[in-house]
């Protein structure tokens, strides 16, 4: 009988909230992979700041609900909260998600919220650096290096524990735009499995 068995997952399992304001690939991609892997977690909402970004026809297409908050509601700690709590959200990732956390939020999910970076950070982060631009910086500066970084999310901008990095060469005949799709193959084929392997503390 499977009743008290696997009692000890329920600790563990991951009830995910995706935060995303663009096109949503990795939200996708890490909503397919708990899909086929329920013991290890579930991503519950995605939460989009930005009407008509295409990540929420991908959340409605694969069943997930919807979140649309403004600046407002961010800035709203028991609106927030509240939302979060109504989904039993105890892991926040946040996937091209434009808008600063607050710090209320940082604390309340201190070790339990992941951001993705498409650079080796600490190089081309911080503020104003997202999506085409850090490709482009990249490729000005004729770097021979890329990557992503996948970090924990504190007070300050791209500034968490870094857990994991990969890299990848840049060619000679790389563009902003074929480095973008590069970097994407990259986080598809780590973030999911990251996310699932990392320890809540
Ligand atoms: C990704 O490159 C991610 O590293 C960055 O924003 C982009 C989001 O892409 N934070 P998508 O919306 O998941 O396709």
């Amino acid at each position: 009988m499977q009743v008290f068995d696997n009692y000890s997952n329920f600790a563990t399992m991951k009830r995910i909230a995706i935060f995303a304001s663009g096109s949503g690939s990795n939200a996708e991609n890490i909503i397919r992979h708990f899909a086929s892997r329920p013991q290890s977690g579930s991503v519950e909402v995605i939460v989009c700041n930005r009407p008509g970004a295409a990540v929420i026809d991908r959340a409605s297409r694969l069943n997930v609900p919807v979140e649309m908050i403004t600046a407002d509601d961010m800035n709203t700690p028991r609106r927030m909260i509240e939302m979060l709590d109504r989904y039993g959200i105890n892991m926040i990732v946040l996937a091209g998600f434009l808008m600063m956390i607050p710090p209320y939020l940082t604390k309340k999910y201190e070790g339990r919220m992941l951001n993705i970076h498409p650079s080796l950070l600490p190089a081309y982060g911080g503020k104003g650096m997202y999506g085409r631009r850090i490709h482009e910086a990249v490729i000005a500066a004729g770097e021979t290096r890329s990557g992503i970084t996948i970090h924990t999310v504190s007070e300050i901008c791209d500034g968490g524990e870094i857990i994991f990095q990969a890299p990848l060469d840049i060619a000679p005949n790389d563009t902003p735009s074929t480095l973008e799709a590069r970097i994407h193959d990259l986080e598809r084929l780590h973030f999911p499995r990251i996310i699932e392997q990392y320890p809540l503390p």
